[in-house]
């Protein structure tokens, strides 16, 4: 391990921003012409969401644009990730545009290259148009194409603008806690359902890839997956054979299909007749090459056989607020995986890290986070480790810009590194944030 400091042990170019999505921040669920979209209509379930709230308001980023790019451009960061709303650009999902949508997203990424700050564009943050549910939502095989049609749109209009374009973020979520669970919108409980679902966001991720390409598409482009480095719970062959499950299940079901063309054959038989239905051609269309991969790292999961609950609390580990372990080990481990199993691995970004803490804000809108300054030091030494280890390491990028709508656990989770007072809408710098300005600030030196 390097002896230097951190900063010093990331390469000039390296990519360091600070991560949002549009249901979470923007609010203006009505203005100018948007449509619905899943979420909103799941926030209206009694019961959906632990506070009953929304995202009607948000932090009402969509009417707060410009105070919100001086405030990521403060921060020093490179670049900024955040998510398109499908329902604002065609508020069904099908039929016709809405050119005020774009609109937002134009006035957006022209003032990041303004401030001189890279754009990480994100198509399917999960808000998907109300209007394609109705039709079955991911569950249908023309969503397919409604998504290659809408990723089109936005390159066509912001294209040579945009840095970064992700197709997904967390298939997995989607798939798995919003058509199994059910916890999460569309709020579907179904293995069969979820198992297609997540065979069509694959699809649909390789479809736009082409497409784009064909368009001649100048941003570096690619997907967002939340991995979790699994381990056994103790050294039995049972509880090893548990953790090699889950992470077929939760990591190889989507990265071997996007990098070896094929699910994984244990999960196949264990899905058994609720296996999705695959097209002849489909898994050449998903494995279409990408210019980088990004990973969503929150903790590791510890797996036993018996499927007792190993939570990290009830064993006296650190967890944050959302009761997740903090265990930047577990970033290294994932990443130095990944590499080992796909040789040819694109540049890795780090597209999301970070904590919820219950945060002690003082009379003057202060809040002194010192849990989440070492949680994200602890998870960038992390990436400088793995990239020590020979990981394609190319960016970082905090999750959150501000604290906000923390999806079923509504606002009552704060992952920010700046604070958001939901009465007043004010945004108040944490000592986290000031801390990320700092490194950043000697990493360029
Ligand atoms: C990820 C989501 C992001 C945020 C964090 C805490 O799964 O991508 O929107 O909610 O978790």
């Amino acid at each position: 391990m390097s002896q230097s400091p951190l900063h010093r042990q990331f390469p000039p170019h390296f990519v360091w921003g600070v991560a949002t999505s549009s249901f979470q921040i923007e609010g203006a669920a009505h203005a100018d012409g948007k449509g619905e979209s899943i979420w909103d209509r799941f926030c209206k379930q009694p019961g959906a969401i632990a506070d009953a709230s929304n995202g009607d308001i948000a932090c009402d980023h969509y009417h707060r644009l410009e105070q919100d790019l001086d405030l990521i451009a403060s921060l020093g960061v490179n670049a900024y990730r955040f998510s398109i709303a499908w329902p604002r650009v065609q508020p069904l999902g099908h039929g016709g545009w809405n050119g005020k949508g774009l609109d937002f997203y134009e006035r957006l990424v022209d003032g990041l290259r303004q401030r001189g700050i890279k754009a990480w564009a994100t198509l399917n943050h999960w808000d998907l148009p109300q209007g394609l549910q109705e039709r079955g939502g991911w569950n249908d095989r023309d969503t397919v194409h409604r998504f290659v049609d809408y990723a089109r749109h936005v390159q066509a209009r912001l294209g040579d603008r945009i840095d970064g374009l992700t197709t997904h973020n967390e298939p997995w979520v989607v798939a798995t806690l919003g058509h199994d669970h059910g916890n999460f919108a569309p709020g579907i409980k179904s293995r069969k359902i979820a198992a297609q679902v997540s065979h069509h966001l694959l699809l649909s991720h390789g479809l736009a890839l082409q497409a784009l390409r064909a368009d001649g598409a100048k941003s570096q482009l690619g997907i967002v997956l939340n991995l979790s480095s699994c381990v056994p719970a103790t050294a039995m062959p049972e509880d090893i054979a548990a953790a090699a499950m889950a992470d077929a299940r939760g990591r190889r079901w989507y990265a071997d299909p996007l990098f070896k063309g094929c699910y994984p054959e244990e999960v196949l038989a264990e899905l058994g007749a609720d296996a999705p239905v695959v097209e002849p051609g489909d898994m050449r269309s998903i494995a279409q090459p990408m210019d980088y991969l990004g990973v969503n790292f929150y903790t590791r999961t510890v797996v036993s056989a018996s499927g007792a609950d190993w939570g990290a609390k009830e064993r006296g580990l650190p967890v944050t607020d959302m009761d997740w372990e903090v265990y930047p080990q577990g970033l290294t481990d994932l990443l130095c995986l990944l590499h080992r199993d796909y040789p040819e691995l694109p540049p890795v970004y780090v597209t999301e890290n970070g904590g919820a803490f219950r945060d002690q804000t003082f009379a003057n809108g202060r809040v002194q986070d010192d849990d989440r300054i070492a949680y994200l030091r602890g998870h960038i030494a992390a990436v400088a480790s793995a990239m020590q280890q020979g990981v394609p390491m190319a960016g970082y990028m905090v999750w959150s810009l501000m604290d906000n709508f923390e999806w079923a656990s509504g606002y009552l989770k704060r992952f920010g590194i700046v604070h958001v007072d939901y009465k007043t809408l004010d945004r108040t710098p944490k000592a986290s944030a000031d801390w990320y300005r700092d490194f950043l600030q000697a990493w360029r030196g």
